[in-house]
């Protein structure tokens, strides 16, 4: 091959790599070296392997299967039959919970230098962390055929529901161990399709257990796992009025100007009137093309954050490094994935299989959830312009539950880490609001010490209600 062909087949290579990163062209000068990492001498360490990884079935008449990856507590302060579990779950939909595993929370994570990194402010320090590549066609989940792709939230939660059974009897000393389902995103109506499908499920089987009791046939069954709680981080959880939060939000940063936020508003009302009419995908589109044109008159990398200069998950060189890392074979091995899968943060054809589901409200779910006082925490980044604070203040405003009113009126606090100002919280009954400064709509990605120091208060103060030991002997 000649070098000038070589040149173009690295400049074609690298157009694609920064494309997803969305950087200024300016960076194409840069050369990239396709080879210069070592990449495939990788070897990942032992040290650094999940507890259990793999795959669990579905349905058995398909061969659609989850990806899962688990690790156990690192520092447990009980024993580990009384130490919690955590499950998360990344948003999209589509997009891989290996993001959160290798980018966020989890015990390692990868940088553009494509190593590992021991991630002091893991959330597994205190908690088993079980992340699922959910639905099927996500990461590196297997959906062979389109139609084994959830098309809504009660086939998500139930596709879950299967895996989590099946992960919670890999062991006998699982089952007892207090459980929560957290996630970011898109998560914030995949969090609470399962915690209700779960809720449903339960209700269902005790009617169908007390019909059998009476009869002598068969003794209660007990739920294959525990409940103990839901937590949602920069979610998307009712669309209809997210959406109406995004021409103040860009206008109250300085993003847009006062006739720009007349248009975003203008735009929003039309979306609106599409939910209403529930012309699903209209609104999905329009939506999405709202964002992009904030993103587009604000000049910003992303509206995930809009202090960023690249995207997340991308080094200063525009490269998505996440997705260089996962494609490398002795990593998949590594971690029992399918080597045929070709791993990408977010899968297209998720999002275009549920694009009808987008637009659709759960917040009827959290409702029901806090009636029967399930707990609930519900986190915001500050700096995220599509899912951030107010967005999730507006449909909080609207909740209908029996401590609503006493939520609403109870005052924010202060939160400290330290002698420093990790954000600020509110806190009634079943529902905790926290606001995380210095943070976007990842979280843990940006504020490391601070999303660990909440997690492991939060489940802390649960725990204590449950009358359940102590997960710290601070
Ligand atoms: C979404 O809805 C539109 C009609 O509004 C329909 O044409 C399309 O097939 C639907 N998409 C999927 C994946 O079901």
């Amino acid at each position: 091959m000649g070098s000038l062909e070589m040149r173009m087949i690295t400049f074609v290579l690298a157009l694609g790599a920064l494309l997803p990163c969305g950087l200024a062209r300016g960076s194409l000068s840069e050369p990239y070296l396709i080879s210069g990492k070592g990449n495939n001498a990788f070897a990942f360490p032992d040290y650094a392997l999940p507890t259990s990884s793999g795959y669990f079935t579905v349905d058995p008449l398909s061969s659609a299967r989850l990806f899962y990856a688990f690790y156990e507590a690192s520092e447990p302060a009980a024993q580990i039959s009384e130490t919690p579990i955590i499950l998360w779950l990344q948003g999209g939909p589509g997009c891989s919970s290996m993001i959160g595993n290798f980018y966020e929370l989890g015990p390692w994570r990868t940088a553009s230098d494509l190593q590992l990194h021991k991630n002091e402010f893991s959330w597994n320090k205190r908690f088993g962390l079980l992340f699922i590549d959910s639905p099927v066609g996500t990461g590196f989940s297997i959906a062979e055929k389109d139609e084994d792709i959830p098309t809504d939230q009660e086939q998500v939660a139930a596709q879950l529901y299967i895996a989590l059974t099946s992960f919670f009897s890999l062991e006998p000393l699982l089952q007892s161990r207090p459980f929560f389902v957290a996630g970011e995103s898109y998560a914030g109506k995949y969090v609470p399709a399962l915690g209700y499908y779960y809720f449903m499920k339960q209700k269902l089987s005790l009617s169908v257990d007390i019909e059998l009791q009476e009869s002598k046939e068969v003794s209660p069954k007990a739920a294959p796992f525990r409940l103990d709680g839901l937590i949602i981080g920069n979610g998307l959880t009712d669309p209809k009025v997210q959406v109406q939060s995004h021409a103040d939000t860009a206008f109250s940063f300085g993003i847009i100007d006062m006739q720009q936020r007349g248009e975003a508003q203008e735009k929003a009302k039309e979306i609106v009137k599409l939910v209403e009419e529930e012309d699903w995908h209209s609104a999905y589109n329009a939506r999405t093309k709202l964002l992009n044109w904030i993103q587009h008159v604000g000049g910003l990398a992303t509206v995930l954050d809009i202090r960023r200069r690249v995207p997340y998950h991308c080094g200063a060189d525009g490269v998505e490094f996440l997705k260089e890392f996962l494609g490398l074979n002795s990593v998949k091995t590594a971690l029992k994935a399918e080597e045929q899968i070709v791993w990408v943060p977010c899968s297209s054809r998720v999002g275009r299989i549920m694009a009808n589901d987008t637009m659709k409200s759960v917040k009827w779910m959290i409702d029901e959830l806090l009636q029967h006082n399930v707990p609930i925490l519900l986190y915001q980044g500050q700096f995220d312009i599509k899912d951030g604070v107010a967005s999730s203040e507006d449909w909080m405003r609207t909740l209908s539950w029996k401590g609503q009113e006493a939520f609403s009126s109870t005052k924010r606090r202060l939160w400290q880490v330290g002698n420093v100002l990790a954000g600020y919280w509110r806190s009634y009954e079943a529902l905790t609001h926290v606001v995380v400064v210095g943070a976007g709509h990842e979280v843990p990605a940006d504020q490391g010490l601070h999303s660990q120091k909440m997690i492991e208060e939060w489940i802390q103060e649960r725990l204590i209600q449950l009358g359940l030991s102590k997960i710290s002997s601070e």
